[in-house]
């Protein structure tokens, strides 16, 4: 969830927690590399289908399903997406509407239409994906974040990976803070970067994602498991508190998020269906907002006209005929 980290307000320098350790490898002597990866080999999660691959696209699949979204929730989508469409090639010449079915339960359904997109620019430019991060970041959808763990998970490129597991152990372990909110984005890239191994830099990732994961939770950090503890600032520290207050989130069925989802899900669903037929989808407190709802889903490529009422984008004839209307 929530791969891509927003970090605002520097509230600790970077220190140099712990002393290199017999077998680290190059690149800096930050973090203990060795017990880092001791740990990782007993207590990865190795199997994860997209960490068997080195083939950037399925790994593509796997970054732009995981952004948002729980790794077990992403599972039988990624195997099903992959029988389905196993290669770009095959993707870009999926039809819309399929590949926004196809993501039906994940959410964001924007980032279903940009794989998609992203399918289409690699076979439009010869058909190889991408190998390094600025070549990644010019497709469709593919961010800094998406970029560089692509690079990094299938490519084995010396990559920072800011994921907010990884985040959250750096700003702690090397900034002695409670987490990257405490920290500024730049600090804690700095100290990323600086910690990335010359070599395994792949392995050094997902051992910090998964530790982040399983043993350095938001509210629950287990330190008596943690391969780092010894020259972890922040323990060092006290474990002072994060200092901002967590914002209180509006209730979801009034966000728009929610309505967007809604009204995709209703079209996915249906040949096509009328305006009206949408609102009665909705919550109250949308009405006012659905036709801006509409027309942002339009802008984006998700949803067309049709007759009267709309559909899925790429429904084509079909859509026309719908009873419906
Ligand atoms: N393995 C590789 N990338 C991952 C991610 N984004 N989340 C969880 N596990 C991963």
């Amino acid at each position: 969830m929530g791969r891509v980290v927003a970090i605002a307000v520097e509230r600790a320098g970077p220190r140099v927690a712990a002393p290199e350790q017999p077998g680290a490898t190059g690149g800096g002597p930050l973090l203990p590399a060795q017990l880092l990866q001791e740990w990782y080999a007993a207590n990865g999660r190795h199997s994860l289908p997209w960490r068997l691959t080195r083939d950037a696209y399925a790994v593509l699949v796997s970054e732009v399903m995981l952004q948002q979204t729980q790794v077990a929730r992403v599972l039988p989508y990624y195997t099903a997406w992959l029988r389905r469409w196993p290669t770009a090639a095959a993707l870009s010449g999926a039809n819309t509407a399929d590949v926004i079915r196809a993501w039906a339960g994940l959410g964001y359904n924007r980032r279903a239409l940009y794989l998609h997109r992203a399918a289409v620019a690699v076979m439009a430019a010869g058909g190889t994906m991408p190998a390094n991060e600025a070549g990644l970041r010019a497709l469709p959808g593919v961010g800094p974040y998406t970029a560089a763990a692509v690079a990094c998970f299938a490519g084995e490129q010396r990559a920072y990976v800011a994921d907010t597991n990884i985040a959250r152990v750096l700003a702690r372990a090397l900034l002695g803070v409670a987490g990257p909110r405490e920290a500024s984005a730049a600090g804690v890239r700095a100290v990323g970067e600086a910690s990335l191994p010359a070599v395994a830099a792949r392995e050094h990732n997902l051992a910090l994602m998964d530790l982040g994961a399983a043993v350095c939770g938001v509210r629950s950090p287990a330190c008596e498991r943690c391969p780092l503890s010894e020259g972890c600032a922040w323990r060092a520290a006290g474990y002072p508190v994060g200092a901002r207050p967590a914002r209180r989130l509006p209730r979801f069925e009034t966000t728009a998020r929610f309505a967007r989802g809604r009204i995709v899900d209703a079209l996915r669903g249906h040949a096509a269906l009328p305006e009206h037929e949408l609102a009665e989808r909705l919550p109250g407190v949308h009405a006012a907002k659905l036709a801006a709802y509409l027309a942002a889903l339009e802008d984006e490529g998700l949803i067309e006209r049709c007759g009267h009422g709309w559909a899925l984008a790429g429904q084509g004839s079909t859509s026309m005929a719908s009873p419906k209307l």
